[in-house]
């Protein structure tokens, strides 16, 4: 599985944690897209950077993190056929594969504990989607906005 990594400055630490944490990680490769330092940037760019990579096939799956997580996984949301889930708990993190197939996980720098954050990477990755139902509703996510 090849993961895009990205984040602002207020989510470059966890980044680099999870980076530290998935080198040794088996099965997953990982595509760090920035930023590189915690001198300020702008989250929009860094979100949309990692959501088009995810959506064009270049990686599997994306992990965004700013300083909440909020404003880069609204950015990540903008760009068609991402799914991705801002989850504060590894319950959150497990629902938002099994549920809705999130293939994007937002991750909040100053909101999260690096531990805390580094279990729901590990369940993320790890959790299946169900199917089922919830492919209906994740289909009826995927289509809304279509052109055709
Ligand atoms: C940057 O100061 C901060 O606004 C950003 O990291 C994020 O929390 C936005 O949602």
């Amino acid at each position: 599985m090849k993961i895009a990594i990205a984040a602002d400055h207020g989510g470059y630490l966890l980044k680099e944690m999870i980076i530290g944490f998935l080198s040794n990680y088996e099965g997953v490769e990982v595509l760090d897209l920035g930023t590189n330092s915690t001198e300020s940037v702008d989250y929009p760019k860094f979100g949309f950077a990692c959501a088009e990579t995810v959506a064009n096939g270049d990686a599997d799956r994306g992990i965004v993190c700013c300083g909440t997580g909020i404003g880069i996984s609204i950015a990540a949301n903008k760009v068609k056929g991402i799914r991705c889930a801002l989850c504060t708990s590894v319950e959150m993190a497990k629902l938002s594969r099994e549920h809705n197939n999130a293939n994007m996980l937002a991750l909040g720098g100053r909101t999260t504990k690096p531990e805390d954050a580094l279990m729901m990477v590990d369940t993320w990755i790890k959790t299946e989607f169900l199917g089922d139902r919830h492919a209906r509703r994740v289909a009826m996510l995927d289509e809304y906005g279509c052109d055709e």
